[in-house]
């Protein structure tokens, strides 16, 4: 696991984008994961940046974001398909076509998680994860206590997401309870992992997931035991692990 020392969010998010950028260079039809949450916006901006400039062409890379919630259409602006629209796609030449995240609209979650498992096997698997972090460790919606071994399912989200993820909705009882979520066995079968974390909320999960027992209580922990890790985070993520005398 590589941990690479950012100052601070705008530092993180190009030391970020720039690995990311160097992966669809080396392979112009990649397919990547992505994921949402506030942290990974700056590095989006920092790849639009790229392809403005003419360093980044997307037009062969396929996308598979990690999680949606379940019962949002892609027009809804807190669903994670307006999200990525909105923060990267609709700013670079990627084939909207060669894009997926799980469909939130179709009620029958084995249908939807069965016809995910089947897209990312179809595109090849993932050749490098984004990954945030929730302040309880968990990885897309995979929260504390989910087994290891799952591909994609339905999740019910925990209290404290919900209450993390209601700042973007008008109040907290308009959050989806629940979510489709690509699973820590999807995860791990990514070629290469990038975790961001910004922020001093994420020191103690950060610390837990680099440093702890490798527990579904904390799912992060998992990527302990993947071949290529690199995480980028800030000094105030960083900071818990610094205090241990660890970094
Ligand atoms: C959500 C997403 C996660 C994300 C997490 C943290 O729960 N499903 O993929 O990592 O939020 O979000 P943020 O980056 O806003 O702290």
């Amino acid at each position: 696991m590589r941990i690479i020392k950012a100052k601070d969010y705008d530092d993180m998010s190009r030391k970020a984008a720039n690995i990311m950028a160097s992966v669809i260079t080396l392979d112009p039809s990649c397919t990547l994961g992505l994921a949402t949450g506030s942290t990974p916006i700056g590095l989006y901006k920092n790849l639009i940046a790229a392809y403005e400039n003419g360093n980044l062409d997307f037009s062969k890379v396929h996308s598979i974001n990690l999680d949606e919630y379940k019962g949002l259409s892609g027009d809804n602006d807190q669903s994670y398909r307006y999200f990525m629209n909105a923060n990267l796609f609709d700013h670079v030449n990627i084939d909207k076509n060669k894009t997926y995240v799980p469909n939130g609209l179709e009620e029958d979650s084995d249908k939807a998680c069965a016809d995910y498992n089947e897209i990312i096997r179809s595109v090849g698997g993932i050749d490098i994860q984004l990954l945030g972090i929730g302040g309880n460790g968990h990885i897309g919606f995979n929260e504390p206590g989910e087994a290891f071994e799952k591909e994609t399912h339905c999740v019910d989200l925990t209290e404290s997401t919900i209450k993390a993820n209601a700042r973007f909705f008008e109040s907290m009882y308009e959050v989806p309870k629940q979510a489709y979520t690509m699973g820590i066995k999807n995860i791990m079968a990514a070629k290469k992992i990038l975790l961001v974390a910004t922020g001093s909320a994420k020191a103690d999960a950060l610390y837990k997931s680099l440093y702890g027992p490798i527990t579904p209580n904390v799912p992060a922990s998992i990527l302990q035991l993947h071949q290529d890790v690199t995480v980028v985070a800030d000094e105030d993520a960083l900071s818990l692990i610094k205090e241990k005398g660890l970094l």
